[in-house]
């Protein structure tokens, strides 16, 4: 059985959002992080990608309320809130860097804490609905998430982020260590989500697959967007194929390699699209 249905998914509704940024900075204490990205989020898969430090986390965390902003970020034609818990009820959902589960908890509590902004019958509602979008959480709902495989609580992970209903998913880099046969069902339900109608944006170190299933993509470097494009485009330009994919196209190559190649001296940087 998969992990999720192949029907698609029912929890992110079919709103389709667009986000649009313009000038979107932010800093840790006087160290300026994100230099003015302007940029935008269509329906549909988007995917950023960069090396290690490149502030793709903090352009998640800024657009999520985690850290303060500067820039406008306007959802749907509505100023993006400020606060967390507001920017959650505007439709936003974030499944962070590293899951961020409560390991003490069961499945079922954890996809309840996504779900804090309904009522109780509304709350039970979409975990019913999520033990149908994802078929294997319902036999592990009272499994205690910490004693689960990381790519098990991955979709755990994603389900709770799903379970608030989102119109614009975020997630950040997903993949990260997962067996590949579980990051090709992870992408794939990542895609299957955006397909449904959620927008989703995904920070991936897995820039082979991630530019595979994403319909555009970005690529950051030093808090600045270098580049940007259609994802088949991105997949075959100069800056991702000198940068991150290599010469001998691997499939294990990722963006950690591409700063030590760049830090040799190969490539630069050149938008398409
Ligand atoms: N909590 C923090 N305090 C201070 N500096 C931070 C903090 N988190 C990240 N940074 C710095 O911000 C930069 C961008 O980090 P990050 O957004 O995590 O990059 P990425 O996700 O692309 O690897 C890095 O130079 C990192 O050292
Ligand atoms: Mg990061």
């Amino acid at each position: 059985m998969m992990w999720h249905r192949p029907e698609g998914f029912r929890l992110g509704g079919t709103s389709r959002a667009r986000l649009r940024v313009w000038g979107l900075t932010a800093a840790y204490g006087p160290v300026q992080v994100l230099r003015g990205l302007t940029f935008e989020v269509k329906p549909g898969l988007t995917v950023i990608l960069g090396p290690n430090g490149a502030g793709k986390t903090t352009l998640l965390r800024a657009l999520n309320g985690l850290i303060p902003r500067g820039g406008d970020a306007i959802l749907d034609g509505e100023e993006l809130p400020e606060k967390t818990h507001e920017i959650v009820r505007a439709g936003v959902s974030l499944v962070p860097e590293g899951r961020q589960l409560f390991g003490q908890m069961t499945v079922r509590e954890n996809l309840e804490l996504g779900g804090w902004l309904f009522d109780r019958a509304e709350r039970e509602q979409r975990i019913e609905q999520a033990f149908t979008d994802f078929p294997k959480l319902r036999e592990r709902a009272l499994q205690l998430a910490g004693t689960m495989s990381g790519g098990e609580q991955q979709m755990v992970a994603v389900a709770r982020a799903m379970v608030s209903r989102p119109r614009l998913l975020m997630l950040d880099e997903p993949s990260l260590g997962l067996a590949p046969r579980m990051v090709d069902e992870l992408l794939g339900m990542v895609r299957r989500i955006a397909d449904a109608g959620t927008t989703v944006l995904m920070v991936e170190q897995n820039v082979k697959k991630a530019l595979a299933v994403a319909d555009r993509g970005y690529v950051m470097e030093r808090g600045e967007l270098v580049a940007s494009g259609d994802a088949r485009l991105l997949a075959r330009s100069t800056v991702v194929r000198e940068a991150y994919l290599g010469a001998q196209d691997s499939q294990t190559t990722d963006a950690r390699d591409a700063v030590q190649r760049r830090q040799r001296g190969q490539g630069t940087a050149t938008p398409v699209g």
